[in-house]
């Protein structure tokens, strides 16, 4: 891993999904980890086992008030915060699936997709500013996806979940910018996963070929290689597990 700080602190948001605990476990062999923070919304059973240092919270980032909670918290036991993942997001759900046709939107299911996989992304950002380090780089990464791409989008559909990526994207963009002010080491970038075979993924997976449905542990390892080896002058971009640059 290059550029890297000794004893840096690490937080991943949905430390409890199948990409989140993957990319838990795989940082947690890191010697140079002083304590990996790992959030769960509903499901804390399912954040990976202590290895190490480590502290966990429950935390919805669709709530203003457990987000002021939560960075309460993590202020008292986090130092020198220098790698933060926030592999939360939502696709499908109870009454929820990915809009085939205009016909299929609802105001409900788009206002809970954006609330998730945008607007949550972002006030987690703003709320964790104060903690961010004036100097030495610092990688903050959002899992976005490939289909948030509006200039690969050749299929339409899935209004919502496109939607929310390209905003988050646009929200990655602008908070790079700001941070490189406040720190020019800053690298805040969107990555894309890959297809990953986890509950996110499940009822969309049956035509995948094997080859082309990573493991969540694969996908946490290239994640991983992408974002460690970033440099500042990978600020403000949207980079697929295998480090290709995809448009915005
Ligand atoms: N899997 C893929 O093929 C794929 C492809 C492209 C992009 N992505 C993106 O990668 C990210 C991770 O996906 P995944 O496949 O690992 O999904 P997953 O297994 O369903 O995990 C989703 C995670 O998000 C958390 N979460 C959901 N709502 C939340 C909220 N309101 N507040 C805080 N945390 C919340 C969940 O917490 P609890 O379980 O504790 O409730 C869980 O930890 C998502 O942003 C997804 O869009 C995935």
């Amino acid at each position: 891993m290059s550029q890297k700080s000794a004893n840096y602190d690490a937080l991943i948001i949905g430390a409890s999904g199948g990409i989140g605990h993957a990319l838990a476990e795989e940082l947690s062999g890191d010697t140079d980890l002083n304590c990996l923070h790992m959030t769960a919304f509903q499901n804390q059973n399912r954040l990976p086992d202590a290895v190490g240092s480590s502290a966990v919270y429950q935390l919805d980032i669709t709530d203003r008030r457990s987000i002021n909670a939560f960075i309460t918290e993590l202020q008292h036991r986090a130092s020198n915060l220098r790698l933060i993942i926030n592999a939360a997001g939502v696709l499908h759900g109870q009454d929820l699936m990915p809009e085939r046709r205009l016909a299929d939107l609802s105001l409900e299911n788009l206002q809970t997709v954006f609330s998730q996989n945008c607007f949550g992304h972002a006030m987690l950002l703003s709320a964790l500013q104060p903690l961010l380090p004036r100097q030495g780089v610092t990688r903050i990464a959002s899992l976005s996806a490939r289909v948030g791409s509006i200039t690969d989008n050749r299929l339409g559909g899935w209004y919502a979940y496109r939607a929310s990526k390209a905003a988050l994207n646009q929200i990655i963009k602008s908070a790079s910018i700001e941070l490189k002010r406040l720190n020019p080491e800053m690298v805040c970038i969107a990555l894309h996963p890959g297809t990953v075979d986890t509950r996110l993924s499940d009822p969309f997976t049956a035509g995948i070929p094997d080859q082309k449905l990573f493991s969540p542990e694969f996908s946490a390892q290239r994640l991983l290689r992408v974002l460690m080896n970033s440099s500042p002058l990978d600020n403000g971009n949207f980079f697929a597990w295998d480090g290709t640059h995809i448009p915005f």
